[in-house]
């Protein structure tokens, strides 16, 4: 049996950096209140035309591929964890495959929104642990900018969200006590919808208690009416006080059961890297566990939630800063829409 160890890592933003205030163009909210609530002062948006989620996640592929010193014609897995695909379906992974130029290899698209990474990873991980690949490309990638409301009725959920991509190759290791030490993961689907993006979906809204948007034809017409557009459920709906009480009581949770199954406790960690979902959240895990300023890394200060791409964009850029260094613990985590919820604890 292998061990997995992250080979190499990269990240890409998008240049278009859009601040608290440039948002006040389109809707009434303000600085003061962004970052009061969500510690965002600023995010990136991709361009319009030409950037989309599979190209960004190319840019992002490509770094770490180079720092894990191989190649793309090594890569002999993909999995590609976003919630903002370039299309409905197929999946961002066979565009990835064919943007890289890749032979026929297979491509997994995983939809696990915040958490996507830590579910990509453990999946990458069970892949190298067998023996199955030596080389795992895992991308997480958003372009969320293309799918939010920027007038004042979307404020609460798209002030949250920026764009951006991060990867990670992953090999197997033969040194003992090296790499991926366990992964973790958990959902409950009870409170699906109060994270969600409703349409375009096969039950036309019949579940939502409050906006059903019956389908207005007698076949299909259930994908994207301007109804939809109209009243504002064709954007995604987030319930924040839910999300963040949940999020509070899982995070801590999961990464705690990480420490213990192996063995170890919070004064062992040297870096927490937790999705970046709201900055409020990352400091009440942090008071919550007892963990000190230099345990955790945040840089949602500047990009924003990106969703599946925040803990690698945040572990790529860690990496960059000297924050990691070999032989140290590292936990990643996360949790999000579902809700589902990961860790992954890593000897580096
Ligand atoms: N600018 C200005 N005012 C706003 C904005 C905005 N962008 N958004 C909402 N408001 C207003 C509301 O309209 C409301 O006004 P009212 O009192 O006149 O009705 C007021 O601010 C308070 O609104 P609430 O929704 O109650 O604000 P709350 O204090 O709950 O903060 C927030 C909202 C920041 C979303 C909070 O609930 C939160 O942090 N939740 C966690 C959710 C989260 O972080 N999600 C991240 C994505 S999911 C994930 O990654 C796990």
């Amino acid at each position: 049996m292998f061990q997995s160890k992250i080979a190499g890592m990269g990240y890409y933003v998008p240049k278009n950096v859009y601040t608290n205030n440039d948002l006040t163009r389109f809707m009434d909210t303000s600085d003061e209140w962004i970052q009061e609530r969500t510690g965002i002062k600023e995010r990136r948006f991709a361009d319009r035309i030409g950037e989309t989620t599979t190209t960004m996640g190319c840019q992002a592929a490509k770094q770490a591929i180079e720092r894990a010193g191989t190649t793309a014609a090594d890569i002999d897995f993909i999995i590609f964890a976003t919630l903002s695909p370039d299309y409905y379906f197929p999946g961002c992974g066979v565009l990835l495959q064919r943007e890289m130029g890749m032979g026929e290899i297979g491509a997994l698209d995983i939809r696990n929104q915040c958490s996507g990474f830590i579910y990509a990873l453990s999946i990458a991980d069970q892949f190298i642990k067998t023996g199955m690949y030596k080389n795992i490309l895992v991308v997480g990638s958003e372009k969320h900018s293309f799918a939010l409301d920027f007038s004042t009725r979307g404020r609460n959920v798209s002030v949250i969200f920026g764009d951006g991509a991060g990867a990670a190759v992953l090999q197997p290791t033969t040194q003992a006590g090296q790499g991926i030490l366990s992964t973790h993961l958990h959902s409950d689907g009870q409170d699906a919808e109060k994270l969600a993006m409703y349409y375009p979906g096969a039950s036309g809204g019949q579940f939502l208690e409050n906006q059903p948007t019956w389908p207005d034809q007698e076949l299909g017409g259930m994908l994207m009416t301007k109804k939809m557009l109209d009243d504002g459920t064709a954007f995604p709906y987030m319930d924040g006080q839910a999300v963040f009480k949940k999020a509070v009581v899982k995070f801590p949770e999961v990464i705690e059961e990480s420490l213990r199954r192996n063995e170890l406790t919070t004064a062992d960690l040297d870096l927490l890297i937790p999705h970046q979902a709201n900055l409020r959240i990352s400091q009440f895990i942090q008071k919550r566990l007892g963990l000190k300023d230099d345990q955790v890394f945040n840089n949602i200060q500047k990009y924003g939630n990106t969703t599946a791409a925040s803990v690698p964009i945040a572990l790529a850029e860690a990496w960059e800063e000297g924050k990691i260094k070999p032989g140290d613990l590292i936990c990643l985590a996360a949790f999000g829409a579902g809700f589902t919820w990961g860790a992954a604890l890593i000897r580096w």
